[in-house]
Order: C-alpha cells, then sequence, then structure tokens
C-alpha cells in the first residue's frame, strides 16, 4: 500500500480452535502500530455494543434450540452493526482495521460446519457488505487435531467448542478452499512451527502490505 493512499486496509484474521489466533492478532497489532499505522482493533462476533449482546446468544452454550438459519442471521445481523459503527467510519477516515474473524468464518463455520447453502451465504454477504471484503484475510492452519490439544480446557466451552472434530474438519476445509480459489486475498499460514517462526511468516505478509 501507497502511503498516499487514503482509504485504510483491512485484515482479517482466521482460523479454526487453538491456531494462536489472540497471540498472533497481538503481535500483529504490535508490528502495525511500530510501523506508524492507525489501527482499529476489532473481532467477530461483536465489535459494538449491540453486537457483543449478540455474540453472548450465539456462543451461549445453553443456547441449544437455535437453529441454523438463526445462526446465521444474526451473525449478519451483528456484522452490520459492525460495518455501519465501526468497520466503515474506520476505514472512511484512513485507519487500518484489524479484525479478528470475518465473512470467512461465516462460510467456514455455517457453511462447511452448519451445511448451509455457501450460496444463500453470499446473498446475505452481498446485502450486508455492497463491495466491502477484507483486502487480505490471513487463515492460521493446523491440523484440527493439534489446535483442540493446544485450545485445551481454557474454560467451560461455548456452544461453538462444544462442535465435534467433524464440524472442525468442514471448517477447516472451508477455509483452505476459499483460500486456494482466491490466493490473492488469502494467507494461509502454517501455524504449526514454533511461535516465532510463525511470527516471522506474517511479518513477511505485513512487511508486503506497508510497503
Ligand atoms: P472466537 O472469536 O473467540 O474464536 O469465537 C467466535 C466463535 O464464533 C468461533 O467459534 C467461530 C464462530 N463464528 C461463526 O460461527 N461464524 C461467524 O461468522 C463468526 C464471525 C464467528
Amino acid at each position: 500500500m501507497s502511503q498516499t493512499q487514503t482509504k485504510g486496509q483491512f485484515i482479517t484474521i482466521e482460523g479454526t480452535e487453538g491456531v494462536g489466533k489472540s497471540t498472533n492478532m497481538a503481535f500483529i497489532e504490535q508490528w502495525l502500530k511500530n510501523s506508524g499505522i492507525e489501527l482499529v482493533i476489532t473481532r467477530e462476533p461483536g465489535g459494538t455494543e449491540l453486537g457483543e449482546k449478540l455474540r453472548a446468544v450465539l456462543l451461549d452454550a445453553k443456547e441449544t434450540s437455535m437453529c441454523d438459519d438463526t445462526e446465521l442471521l444474526l451473525m449478519f445481523a451483528a456484522r452490520a452493526q459492525h460495518l455501519h459503527e465501526v468497520i466503515l467510519p474506520a476505514l472512511n477516515a484512513g485507519k487500518w482495521v484489524l479484525c479478528d474473524r470475518f465473512t470467512d468464518a461465516t462460510y467456514a463455520y455455517q457453511g462447511g460446519g452448519r451445511g448451509i447453502d455457501m450460496s444463500r451465504i453470499a446473498q446475505l454477504e452481498q446485502w450486508v457488505q455492497g463491495d466491502i471484503r477484507p483486502d487480505m484475510t490471513m487463515i492460521l492452519d493446523l491440523p484440527i487435531d493439534v489446535g483442540l490439544e493446544r485450545a485445551g480446557k481454557r474454560s467451560a466451552p461455548d456452544r461453538f467448542e462444544l462442535e465435534k472434530h467433524d464440524f472442525f474438519n468442514k471448517v477447516r476445509n472451508t477455509y483452505l478452499a476459499r483460500a486456494a480459489a482466491q490466493p490473492d486475498r488469502y494467507q494461509v499460514i502454517d501455524a504449526a512451527p514454533a511461535i516465532d517462526v510463525v511470527q516471522q511468516s506474517i511479518q513477511t505478509v505485513l512487511e508486503k502490505m506497508v510497503k
């Protein structure tokens, strides 16, 4: 990106359980800030007061009756608010946005995991986002067994963490298929090596973006 560009860059981070999203988000945040970039850090579902309320409902393990379409629509409801209140104002002000998950997670979890038709997700994406897509999506990739082992028993599992191996395999495969179909927009980062090796790969990607 040229420093004269007025619109900020929109970066999203994705991955399955235990890939090290939080640690690497913190690394990216620090790296971009050190490069002098004005940055907004946010997450999905959530990122706004209303969106965080929707997140609480979506992740509530006691919410056992939620049907797949409700889950999908709540994800996009939170996203609409997030775009309106946080993401678009930041990008339009020339700031960069670093978002922990975005619509690729909907394709992966609701599409791949739950089995909702991808074309229905694409319709909602178009409706809610118009032409807005991330400029770059980093997918931290790890075999499901390794990720679940790393995630361990951090706390009581949320509604998604209760899912089984097979669900997460479908999620992972959807992320990888999307990256393979559109290699310009995605960077798949192998999250298996030691953290300094992973962060070197991430840094190489960031260096290209701030050039
Ligand atoms: P996390 O951000 O702490 O990983 O938790 C968010 C959970 O929500 C995670 O299990 C993935 C899930 N999710 C979806 O299923 N669809 C979505 O569109 C998003 C943004 C998240």
